[in-house]
């Protein structure tokens, strides 16, 4: 994007939330035929936080949203718009994004959901830089927050081992066309055919949530664990590669890879497709599974806090997700 005349996006704050109550391998090994080890090896998982009752995705997302704001010296009414991923929205309708709006008092902003599975928060951030390069708007309130506790099936130990909750938030900001820093490129995919690979079978308007589908524990993830894994595989490596490419950057070139957390084996491999040494890429899934759409920004966050990157450094943060769904954004902090 050498020499082009459009406005940068510039990432002027972060912020992350979490609940308190934290379930390890060892709850699960009384709920489920599970076993600490195999949840280790198999995922890298051994603690996720998950919401007491009363708690939702939304009062995640405003802590998250307050500490991004915060960093960014930008007041809530000063926000143009709400980008919000998720897959466990408050409600069906209205948009959490809306109920998000109200609660931060963004009494000026458009408000909508990004439901593209592990993939909102990327598809959120790549459309975020879209609406500012195009001179539409200039501060934008980007999230990914997900309750997936409560969409989790816990006598299901193929799916319940797997899944955390948190939220995750950045501010993206206009900056003139000549400014170093910001996001470089964005790349983003869908493949509608491997849909039914993971997915809520019941509860929408295909299917709707009655007492017998109750029972049948429709309102469940469902996820064929093994194929998805296959697809993460391929497509957090082409999507890595690609947001590389398009900006003229090489592997060696970044400071930190921050995959979406749903497997250490996928991230692992990822890594391996970059050349890039797993000293150079963040992890916490032990400590949050997986998270889905807030997986990347609350990893961003922690590497901040913890120092792993500064302003300058060049991050590129890559995910995959329900659709299915793939893709990344690379940006100088
Ligand atoms: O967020 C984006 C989308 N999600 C993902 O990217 C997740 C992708 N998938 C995965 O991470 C992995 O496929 C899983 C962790 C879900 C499963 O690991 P796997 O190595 O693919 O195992 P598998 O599904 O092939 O199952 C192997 C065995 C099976 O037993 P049998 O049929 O060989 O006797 C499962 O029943 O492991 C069994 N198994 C378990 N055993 C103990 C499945 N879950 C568990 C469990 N504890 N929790």
């Amino acid at each position: 994007m050498e020499g082009d005349r459009l406005k940068k996006a510039l990432l002027t704050g972060v912020g992350a939330a979490a609940p308190t109550r934290i379930l390890t391998n060892y709850d699960f090994e009384k709920m489920v035929d599970t076993s600490d080890e195999w949840i280790v090896t198999r995922t890298g998982i051994r603690e996720r936080h998950v919401v007491e009752d009363g708690m939702v995705g939304t009062d995640l997302a405003l802590e998250a949203s307050r500490q991004a704001l915060r960093e960014a010296e930008l007041s809530a009414d000063e926000l143009d718009l709400i980008l919000l991923g998720t897959v466990t929205p408050d409600f069906i309708v209205p948009s959490s994004a809306c109920i998000l709006q109200k609660k931060i008092g963004a009494t000026k902003a458009a408000a909508m959901d990004v439901v593209a599975g592990c993939t909102g928060f990327i598809y959120g951030l790549a459309t975020a830089n879209a609406f500012i390069r195009s001179g539409m708007y200039e501060n934008i309130l980007v999230i990914g927050v997900e309750v997936l506790s409560k969409l989790t099936d816990y006598k299901d130990r193929n799916t319940c081992v797997l899944f955390g909750d948190a939220a995750g938030a950045v501010v993206v900001q206009a900056a003139p066309p000549d400014e170093k820093r910001g996001i470089l490129s964005a790349f983003l995919a869908a493949d509608g055919n491997l849909a039914n690979l993971l997915h809520v079978p019941m509860g929408g308007t295909v299917d709707p949530l009655t007492p017998a589908n109750f029972e049948r524990r429709g309102q469940y993830i469902k996820m064929a664990g093994n194929e998805v894994f296959k697809s993460a595989v391929r497509e957090m490596g082409e999507a890595a590669t690609l947001a590389l490419e398009k900006a003229g950057c090489s592997p060696d070139e970044l400071t930190l890879l921050i995959p979406h957390q749903a497997n250490i084996r996928i991230i692992e491999a990822t890594a391996k497709r970059l050349g890039l040494p797993m000293e150079k890429v963040y992890v916490n899934i032990d400590r949050y599974g997986n998270t889905s759409s807030a997986s990347v920004p609350l990893a961003l966050w922690e590497a901040r806090r913890e120092g792993k990157v500064k302003d300058g450094d060049l991050v590129l943060l890559v995910a995959f997700g329900a659709g299915f769904t793939w893709g990344s954004v690379l940006v100088r902090l």
